[in-house]
């Protein structure tokens, strides 16, 4: 049994964390959130870099087999250092541009993401590999990670911030939208509301894990089948609210699993 680390700015890495219990509940897990210092997604490269190493450090030192980087910011960011200071595998989370453009019929995409991993050179690079017949509406999700944050990912005031960050996407004509930060995926009810229906949402949660998965097995990590992990929800803020949301927004059933809360403190 394996000792899987999963690390966010807050508690959007919940949605692989999700995934991960899901397709992988045998394992034993410990999800970091950051949410004393979140969002990540408007400060700068180096301190992005800097904290989100020292967190893995953190995960690493408590002795897990292999990290997931359950953020997008944090990967574009901090990734290539990560993986060169710690040394066991260690998984990150990328906008998913590629299968978006595979899946779009009329070839136009909207990315709503962190303006840090807009602009990250990890992102461009990513960009610039794409065939040039797909059209790409990036936007900066400014403000919608401190309301899910404080729990109103269904609140009026998150529909109304997301409704103009969706125009430009929407009066584009676009027909494929990517959730390129770990906590959209808990807008998809808001994003329905204002979308409707037929807009494809792209998140990339299940093959992250399955990339997981493939890791552990590369590794020889042995996985026995049919059995609950246990899993430590550690905050940088406040740990009782962590579990309370993690109950909330996640779909897998905690109570099969042996769940405790510690909060990070000295880090
Ligand atoms: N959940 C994060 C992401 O995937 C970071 C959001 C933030 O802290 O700004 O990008």
């Amino acid at each position: 049994m394996a000792l899987i680390g999963v690390f966010d700015s807050g508690v959007g890495g919940l949605s692989i964390l999700d995934e991960a219990l899901d397709q992988l509940p045998e394992h034993d897990y410990i999800y970091l959130a950051d949410s004393a210092n979140a969002p990540y997604g408007e400060r700068s490269s180096e301190w992005i870099a800097a904290r989100s190493l020292a967190l893995c450090q953190h995960l690493a030192h408590e002795g897990c087999d292999a990290i997931v980087v359950a953020c997008n910011t944090a990967t574009a960011q901090a990734i290539k250092d990560i993986r060169l200071k710690i040394n066991i595998p260690i998984i990150g989370v990328e906008p998913g541009i590629k299968p978006a453009a595979m899946q779009s019929l009329n070839g136009i995409v909207g990315v709503l993401a962190t303006e840090a991993t807009l602009s990250s050179d990890k992102f461009n690079a990513l960009l610039a590999t794409l065939p040039p017949h797909c059209r790409f509406i990036k936007q900066a999700g400014a403000g919608l990670v401190p309301l899910i944050e404080a729990g109103k990912a269904d609140g009026e005031d998150t529909l109304e911030l997301l409704a103009k960050h969706l125009e430009p996407i929407q009066d584009a004509g676009a027909d494929t939208l990517v959730l390129g930060c770990t906590h959209y995926p808990f807008l998809r009810k808001a994003i329905r509301k204002l979308l409707g229906g037929s807009i494809t949402l792209i998140d990339t949660s299940e093959a992250v894990v399955r990339q997981l998965k493939r890791q552990l097995e590369i590794n020889t990590i042995a996985t026995p089948e049919h059995q609950h992990g246990s899993i430590i929800f550690i905050s940088s803020k406040d740990e009782g609210t962590l579990l309370t949301m993690a109950q909330d927004l996640m779909s897998c059933d905690l109570s099969a699993h042996y769940v405790s809360a510690q909060y990070l403190g000295g880090l």
